[in-house]
């Protein structure tokens, strides 16, 4: 057992303080990059005011022989790009691969003050976090860093699912997490070869009619992802945390994509990950709450400024319950609409003075 007491203390001499709260921001979309492609590099002043988070991708989908280039062109950008609010994250490599020590110690020390979080792959329990906690913690120190390191953990075995709730509370760092279904089928020995989304073959069916047992049945394709994201979802927001759907891989099935997105969405994940530019729109789409429903939410807020009390409201019970979900809502479109004039002027939110 750790003694609560030293919960807000940093684990190294000269390292900063842990955070007691973990900042919420614009969070939509983490948009992966492999910087080990120049072309990437290259675009990154164009992409980054189009995403919230832009992520150094240097795990899987970088080929072998690419991961110290991946490592280089990620501290590139972290020293020579100007990135204004858009976050630079890194996901480095899993924690029993060769690289990750090395990509932990270089990247904090070379931009640790520029990077706000760092994603761990295939995290089983939180002594994968404790571990990392400890080494970042004696990195800051050696780099001086003042601000201290995020961590983001990517829910990709069936351990780390067994483990959920432990891994959200086992540093003050844990920032959040991202769901990965790719890794997780593997690992579960799930039968699909797919990046997110549904399958064919899971599905409902109606019984058969007993007058007619060979006329077609109603069937339906169910979501095999919704129970872990909701223990997920629960996980992450009790510990005061941020949860993340993940990759969705059928880059062409952009109706597939926002379909997984929204269902992530209205469950309570607050972004999801963009692998290609036209994921990004999806992402903006979905993780922006909709205007209808922001100008409703404002509307219950105006009309029960005390948020106590039974009231109508165009038909629909209001009570203490509504009201907060209510706030829900305004304050996540209060927050994208610093961020994005055209939401702002949907939401109807006044202007931000100029100058
Ligand atoms: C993501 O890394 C996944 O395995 O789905
Ligand atoms: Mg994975």
């Amino acid at each position: 057992m750790r003694n609560p007491r030293d919960f807000g203390k940093p684990l190294a001499i000269g390292a900063p303080e842990p955070p007691s709260e973990i900042p919420f921001k614009p969070s939509r979309m983490i948009h992966f990059l492999d910087f080990s492609n120049e072309k990437m590099v290259a675009k990154v002043p164009d992409i980054a005011p189009t995403v919230d988070i832009l992520l150094g991708n240097l795990e899987d989908a970088v080929p072998v022989d690419r991961k110290e280039a991946a490592r280089e062109g990620l501290i590139r950008v972290g020293k020579e790009m100007e990135l204004s609010e858009t976050q630079l994250w890194a996901r480095v490599n899993s924690l029993e691969s060769p690289w990750v020590l090395d990509d932990l110690t270089t990247v904090v020390t070379e931009i640790g003050d520029r990077l706000e979080v760092v994603m761990i792959p295939k995290v089983e329990g939180p002594w994968d976090i404790h571990y990392v906690d400890r080494l970042l913690a004696q990195l800051e120190a050696k780099a001086g860093l003042e601000r201290p390191l995020l961590v983001h953990a990517i829910l990709e075995t069936s351990l780390g699912v067994v483990n959920l709730e432990e891994i959200a509370t086992a540093s003050p760092r844990m920032q959040g997490m991202s769901f990965g279904p790719a890794d997780l089928a593997a690992s579960r020995r799930m039968k699909t070869t797919r990046v997110g989304g549904g399958h064919p073959g899971y599905r409902v069916i109606s019984d058969p009619d007993p007058d007619d047992p060979e006329a077609p049945r109603q069937t339906a394709q169910q979501d095999p992802w919704h129970y872990s994201i909701g223990r997920m979802v629960d996980a992450c927001t009790s510990a005061g945390i941020l949860p993340f759907y993940g990759p969705y891989g059928d880059i062409k099935d952009v109706q597939g994509c926002e379909t997984q997105f929204r269902a992530a969405f209205l469950l309570g994940c607050v972004g999801a990950w963009s692998l290609h530019p036209v994921q990004i729109e999806i992402a903006k789409k979905v993780f922006s709450p909709p205007v209808d429903e922001v100008l409703f939410a404002k509307k219950v807020l105006d009309a029960i400024p005390d948020g106590r009390g039974v009231h109508m409201i165009d038909g629909k019970m209001q009570d203490d319950a509504t009201f907060k979900q209510a706030k829900v809502m305004v304050s996540l479109a209060e927050m994208l609409a610093h961020k994005d004039s055209e939401l702002a002027e949907a939401y109807g939110f006044a202007p931000e003075p100029v100058g």
